[in-house]
């Protein structure tokens, strides 16, 4: 058997998948690290599930992570845009990672998931707006 000489294209082929491999396997972000999906459940799921749980109903552990299901302070739609862009203590802002569009989408399907029925969506001028 001779000893493994790798060619030029599988070389190749190996410096393109360690530079795949630094961006996020799933596509979740762009290579300069921003959000690409623009549906809102798939931003929530990418996202916010992280810390309020896939059931949005939150936790207590680490840290407190409030239940966005259920919740009567996201009646008023600036408030939940607000607190995704600019973060609230203990949790980060996204608004350098989403863009006006992406941000409408997550807070108009936290707003008509989990229990949550309000119907008043808010649109990319409205965030851009708030920022
Ligand atoms: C790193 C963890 C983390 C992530 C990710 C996160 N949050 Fe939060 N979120 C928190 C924490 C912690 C608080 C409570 C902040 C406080 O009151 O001190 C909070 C509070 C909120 C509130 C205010 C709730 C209330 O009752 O006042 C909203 C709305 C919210 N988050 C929405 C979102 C959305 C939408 C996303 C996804 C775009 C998201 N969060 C992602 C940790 C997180």
């Amino acid at each position: 058997m001779s000893s493994f000489v790798p060619s030029t294209s599988l070389l190749l082929a190996m410096l393109v998948a360690t530079g795949a491999a630094a961006q996020s396997a799933d596509g979740t972000f762009s290579s300069n690290q921003r959000f690409v999906p623009k549906n809102g459940e798939v931003l929530y799921r990418s996202i916010c599930q992280g810390c309020h749980m896939p059931d949005a109903k939150g936790a207590v552990g680490a840290g407190k992570f409030p239940a966005l299901a259920r919740n009567e302070k996201l009646e008023a739609n600036g408030y939940p845009v607000f607190v995704v862009l600019n973060g609230l203590r203990g949790m980060p802002g996204f608004g350098l990672y989403l863009d006006d569009e992406q941000v409408a989408a997550v807070v108009n399907y936290v707003r008509s998931h989990f229990g949550n029925n309000y119907r008043d969506n808010v649109s990319a001028g409205d965030v851009k707006a708030a920022r």
